[in-house]
């Protein structure tokens, strides 16, 4: 494997598994710019751009935006980054047809990292899961709490949560993650690049197993 000094690396897992925590995590300590696709659907619905609405009605519900919509849009932004600083991909991709746009493209990821964690905890932490509508930010009122009350430790703003949070979309996103997205778990085994990382335990536990995961790598480098 080499990866030089550009990491290209994908998080997948099912909703609530911790992908954008450690996303984040591992984004400030090596340096790699993190994209969140979900993330990027938030902010352009709160902005209530034409993707934005485009987008809504799938994502409240619970459901993937259809892949023409998704694969486009993420390209782009992979286009916009600098080259040699590699890339974070955090809930891309989430079908096969996505994961084969990026091997078509010169984006194609050199490790893919599973974070598994049962259904129950993923529901339980979904539930107390709260976001910065103005920053990304994401927190937890039970594991995570910002500083002061529901206000954002980073830029100040309340934090709020996410309306597919709620009960029916939670139940849906974890639907279309067994039928859409575990085959693409497949893909990557295939292609000998599927590291499986353990996402029980507090946050700081998960983040060094994955970094003794990224240790391990690049010192085979
Ligand atoms: P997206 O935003 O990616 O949602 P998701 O996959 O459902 O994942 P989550 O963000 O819910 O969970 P996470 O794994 O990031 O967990 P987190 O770190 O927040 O996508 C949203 C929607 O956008 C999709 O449903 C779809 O509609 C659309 N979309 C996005 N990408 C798409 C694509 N490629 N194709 C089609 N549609 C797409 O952690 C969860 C909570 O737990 C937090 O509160 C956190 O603080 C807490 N926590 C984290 N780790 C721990 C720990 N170790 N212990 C205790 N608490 C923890
Ligand atoms: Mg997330």
């Amino acid at each position: 494997m080499s990866f030089g000094d550009k990491l290209k690396i994908i998080m997948l897992g099912p909703p609530g598994a911790g992908k954008g925590t450690q996303a984040a995590l591992l984004s400030e300590k090596y340096g790699i710019p993190h994209i969140s696709t979900g993330q990027i659907f938030r902010e352009q619905i709160e902005a209530k751009t034409g993707l934005g609405l485009k987008a809504k009605k799938y994502v409240v519900k619970g459901e993937l935006v259809p892949d023409e919509i998704v694969i486009e849009m993420t390209i782009k932004k992979l286009e916009s980054l600098d080259p040699n600083k590699g890339y974070i991909l955090d809930g891309y991709p989430r079908t096969i047809n996505q994961a084969k746009a990026l091997d078509n493209s010169k984006f194609s990821p050199d490790i893919v990292i599973e974070v598994y964690v049962d259904e129950d905890e993923c529901v339980k932490r979904l539930s107390s899961r709260r976001y910065c509508p103005k920053c990304g930010a994401t927190y937890n009122l039970i594991f995570n709490p910002p500083k002061n009350d529901e206000i954002c430790d980073i830029c100040g703003s309340k934090i709020k949560q996410r309306e597919d949070d709620k009960e029916e979309a939670v139940r849906a996103r974890f639907k279309e993650y067994h039928i859409k997205t575990k085959p693409v778990l497949d893909y990557y085994k295939a292609q000998g690049k599927l590291y499986r990382i353990d996402g029980k335990g507090s946050i700081s536990e998960v983040s060094k197993r994955i970094n003794s995961l990224i240790e391990s790598l690049l010192k085979k480098d």
